[in-house]
């Protein structure tokens, strides 16, 4: 049995279509309108202890929706999941226990203390002992920079030190599973690098696992082994993200520097899998299908074009196989 289980779930949110003004509240009172979202699309996955998965997709895709739904915050519309076997919105107090959870820039942290004390009262919730809490505020300190935080108010700190506490607050009590969701939006690339570095280490070390939201793909990239795909509450993609990049990304970008150019490029294959993206007097851009051509089709067209003085060539990453996703440019069969 997977650690996580999740199987044909649906979340559907009821919208009140209530006008305004006081004719609209009465009307609303009478014959109450509403409409149905359907955020999460019956959607099912499995997550093995110790995974660390990228959950991502577009804004509004359901993301957010499917994480309180597996720490039990939200009640699915139907469908069932299970995390360690047990059914987060039934047995909160119990699911609690076995997870860490991060939402945004929300904190859980108490606004008015020192973070140590906050530190401190998780540790009494939790009830861990001096052991496991000293070892990993020490371990969590030191990756985290935490030293000169630890005395501070939570409200005195800066977003990105924040994070940082509240980061080390939601793996204090050694959680099963631990949930975060967009924990680097706004924070500056040092404060990210940080996270992603702690996030890998801990997953590594004590075979947390970690389910990640971001818009960052960024993090995806340098932190995740698997990605789970969502769109429009739909899973489009769910496995390595290797393969992901090999099924999808079916372009390279290839850079050059140029001089001479005389007449237009034009290429004896197919020339719809060759794209110039950009062109200067002394550069020019091209995306191509490299299922379909080679990098000495391109170089070959090139230099009948022009003279080469250096070239880059580049795959396209994870960034830009979503866009091109989302642009309905690639479909899935
Ligand atoms: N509390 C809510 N009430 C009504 N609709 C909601 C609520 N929360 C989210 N939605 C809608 O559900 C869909 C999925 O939202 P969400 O799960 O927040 O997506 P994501 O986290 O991927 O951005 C969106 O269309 C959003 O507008
Ligand atoms: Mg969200």
């Amino acid at each position: 049995m997977a650690l996580i289980e999740v199987k044909d779930l649906v979340k559907k949110y009821k919208i009140s279509q209530k006008k305004h003004g006081v004719v609209g509240y009465i009307k609303h009172l009478i014959h109450p309108k509403y409409k149905e979202v359907t955020a999460v699309n019956n959607i099912s996955f499995n997550i093995e202890e110790g995974e660390l998965v990228g959950y991502i997709g577009e804004n509004g895709a359901g993301k957010s929706t499917t994480i309180k739904m597996l720490t039990g915050l939200l009640t699915p519309t139907s469908g069932k999941i299970e995390v360690n076997g047990i059914v987060p919105n039934e047995k909160r107090i119990q699911n609690n226990k076995q997870i860490g959870a991060v939402f945004g820039q929300k904190t859980q942290l108490w606004w008015d203390l020192p973070v140590i004390e906050s530190f401190k009262l998780i540790k009494k919730m939790y009830d861990l002992s001096d052991k496991e809490y000293e070892e990993n505020l020490e371990k969590f300190t030191k990756i985290l920079d935490l030293k000169d935080l630890l005395d501070k108010q939570v409200k005195n700190l800066s977003l990105g030190q924040k994070m940082r506490c509240e980061i080390a607050a939601t793996f204090l009590h050694n959680p099963k599973v631990v949930y975060l969701d967009e924990p680097t939006i706004g924070l500056d690339i040092l404060v990210k690098e940080n996270i992603r570095k702690f996030i890998k280490d801990i997953n590594k070390e004590q075979k947390t696992t970690i389910i990640l939201t971001t818009h960052d793909l960024k993090d995806i990239e340098e932190v995740c082994d698997r990605i789970i795909l969502i769109d429009k509450g739909n899973i489009i993609y769910d496995g390595e993200k290797e393969n992901f990049k090999n099924e999808y990304g079916k372009h390279i970008i290839a850079e050059f520097i140029i001089e001479n150019k005389s007449k237009n490029i034009t290429l004896e294959t197919s020339e719809e899998e060759f794209e110039v993206i950009e062109e200067s007097e002394n550069s020019i851009k091209i995306k191509f299908n490299h299922d379909k051509l080679t990098v000495m089709d391109v170089v070959k067209s090139v230099s009948n074009y022009c003279e080469i003085l250096d070239m880059h060539i580049q795959e396209e990453g994870l960034e830009e196989i979503l866009k091109e996703i989302y642009r309905g440019e690639i479909i899935n069969d």
